[in-house]
């Protein structure tokens, strides 16, 4: 046996070798794995580079689709004021609270009767933000009216509560809670 023939003869027997040691699966790289590309087993599950997927059936075919990503909930519970801050019954501060993705979300904050009440700032009609006026939440852009402690509508044209925050008062502070979801 001459050098390339040899040469030829080691390099069949180690793809055989191979071909053997993994069922008959071996033939050089295996197949990429990207959303639609043809699988064999339903249900099965890949992870390539950081990214899952999973064998679906999608119109009588097996391919791969991207796993949904699970979005964990963040929750914030932040000291936003010295209950001295906030001593009379109806009195009302807005207060800007760090938010789970990033930056500042504006809360109304009032003492009630029965403790404290927290609303998000941004009226429910179209996003501006309100401000006490007299006894009320009053958006400037349209008129929205809304109740400070509730956050119930009282004039339109919004239609929906302001977003109200879980909000408790301890330790001489006042916290509110915000999450991602
Ligand atoms: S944005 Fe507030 S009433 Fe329209």
């Amino acid at each position: 046996m001459n050098n390339s023939s040899r040469r030829a003869f080691i390099s069949a027997s180690v793809a055989s070798f191979a071909w053997l040691l993994t069922g008959g699966q071996a033939s050089g790289a295996a197949p990429a794995i990207t959303a639609g590309s043809p699988c064999k087993v339903k249900g099965r599950k890949r992870t390539v580079n950081g990214v899952t997927f999973v064998c679906r059936n999608a119109k009588g075919k097996l391919v791969w689709r991207k796993s949904p990503t699970v979005v964990q909930k963040q929750v914030f519970t932040v000291r936003v004021l010295e209950s001295a801050a906030l001593l009379v019954v109806g009195e009302t501060k807005v207060v800007d609270v760090p938010v789970p993705s990033g930056g500042t979300t504006g809360v109304v904050v009032t003492r009630t009767d029965s403790g404290i009440t927290a609303l998000r700032v941004n009226c429910t009609h179209a996003g501006f933000p309100v401000a006490r006026v007299g006894n009320v939440l009053e958006c400037e852009l349209h008129g929205s009216q809304f109740e400070p402690t509730t956050g119930a509508v009282l004039n339109g044209p919004a239609v929906s509560p302001l977003f109200r925050y879980e909000a408790t008062e301890s330790n001489g502070g006042i916290y509110v809670t915000v999450s991602t979801a």
